[in-house]
């Protein structure tokens, strides 16, 4: 019988739990299709007294992670701790340093340390594996750094907080305002323990880091994200656009341009009746566009036990096959350093403002958007509510300067 991949698992909340059952629950499918074992030597977590509905005894106890790391029968060290300092990280670089794989979902930790993690795990023949990391479920990072490893991608964009488009779907179909629905998110337990982590876009923003350096070969460049979260879309927003036949999404893009690297994580409309327009409550949705490939769209669940389980498995039946892919696609010397763009490319923009009702208040908004260079390409006037009038534009595309020059001249729009 050949040697099983042993593993070490570093956290045991939901997605640690839910990978246990998997080495259970599949024990002889996976090694048929590894063709070799995958066992579990050895765990560690919080609370060792915790009851999380899966046997425990058969694997040795540590409380401490990095000993967990440094163990001699742990050929993989699985992080699932989370934050991107203390011991999630101490303990990948320790089984980093003696050359173990390490299979994570901490996509704070590589947004943060990934460059120099990959460079300690190529200086010792290993490799870290973070499906579990983006977009949970969806295998989108086996999708760039395998499957569409042949083309040139001109730009990746998707859903990528499923808490965020949530709010923004429940806020549209129940017409609740933001504060509501933000405190039916928090009942559900679907916020971070920090929710500006979610609803200010930084989680999703940590993702698309990791996206970028795959897709772009650059070094991860979260600090170069421009990022804008959903705290401060209203019902109104949701509404008017979709009067206009759009919806508002949480949308990530990253696109290498003739100025740089341009990562964007912000509030869009997106065609309501586009892939992305259509993807409703937590899920996650990744779009890709290689040269050869085209555009390709991956759906499905961002968060939670079995789909955040499943892409670490994903990762830990790579490595049992010796499938070891370098931790961005590529060693991490040959990863440029990225040169953030700093404008960003011409884009439709949406403007909603509140209009005194008097003759010529609409004439004067027109001509200050075309003395800014902005043309409009649609605008709806809405219900008259004494004195003012709201009002929807979609521009044609422009830069964000020319808008800001506009909505300096127009004064403060609502
Ligand atoms: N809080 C994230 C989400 C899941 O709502 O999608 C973990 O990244």
């Amino acid at each position: 019988m050949p040697q099983p991949l042993r593993l070490g698992i570093a956290g045991l909340g939901t997605v640690g739990t839910g990978v246990l059952k998997i080495v259970r629950r599949h024990e002889s499918t996976l090694t048929q299709r590894a063709g070799r074992p995958v066992s579990v030597s050895a765990v560690s977590a919080r609370s060792r007294d915790k009851d999380r509905g899966v046997p425990l005894e058969a694997f040795a106890w540590e409380d401490d992670a990095v000993a967990l790391a440094k163990r001699d029968d742990v050929d993989v060290f699985v992080e699932l701790i989370g934050g991107d300092t203390g011991p999630a990280l101490e303990a990948t670089e320790d089984a980093l340093a003696l050359g173990k794989d390490v299979v994570t979902a901490n996509k704070a930790m590589l947004a943060v340390h990934g460059q120099r993690l990959a460079e300690l795990a190529d200086a010792n023949g290993a490799t870290i594996r973070f499906e579990a990391a983006v977009a949970g479920g969806i295998p989108i990072i086996k999708a760039l750094t395998e499957s569409l490893a042949g083309n040139e991608f001109t730009r990746v964009m998707g859903v990528m907080n499923g808490t965020c488009n949530y709010i923004l779907t429940r806020m549209e179909n129940a017409g609740l305002p933001y504060d509501d629905v933000f405190a039916e998110a928090d009942a559900l337990g679907y916020l971070e323990a920090d929710p500006t982590l979610d609803v200010g876009g930084i989680d999703a923003g940590h993702k698309l880091a990791l996206l970028s350096a795959i897709a772009f070969g650059t070094q991860v460049d979260f600090d170069g994200i421009d990022i804008e979260g959903i705290e401060n879309v209203t019902i109104e927003d949701i509404e008017q656009a979709a009067d206009m036949g759009f919806r508002v999404k949480l949308l990530g893009v990253t696109q290498m341009t003739g100025r740089g690297l341009e990562q964007r994580m912000s509030p869009c409309l997106v065609p309501a009746n586009s892939p992305l327009g259509q993807l409703e409550n937590a899920m996650n949705m990744v779009v890709v566009e290689g040269d050869s490939s085209g555009q390709i769209v991956l759906r499905g669940a961002g968060a939670g036990e079995g789909p955040t389980a499943s892409a670490v498995m994903g990762d830990v039946m790579d490595l049992a096959r010796g499938i070891r892919t370098p931790t961005f696609g590529q060693p991490a010397a040959s990863l440029r350093k990225a040169t953030a763009a700093r404008a960003s490319a011409p884009a439709p923009f949406y403007l909603r403002m509140q209009l005194e009702d008097k003759p010529g208040a609409l004439a004067k908004v027109a001509a200050t958007l075309a003395d800014a260079g902005v043309s409009i390409d649609r605008m709806r006037q809405y219900r008259h509510e004494e004195p003012s009038a709201p009002v929807l534009i979609v521009t044609h595309r422009t830069t964000r300067a020319a808008i800001d020059d506009a909505i300096a001249a127009m004064g403060q729009p609502a």
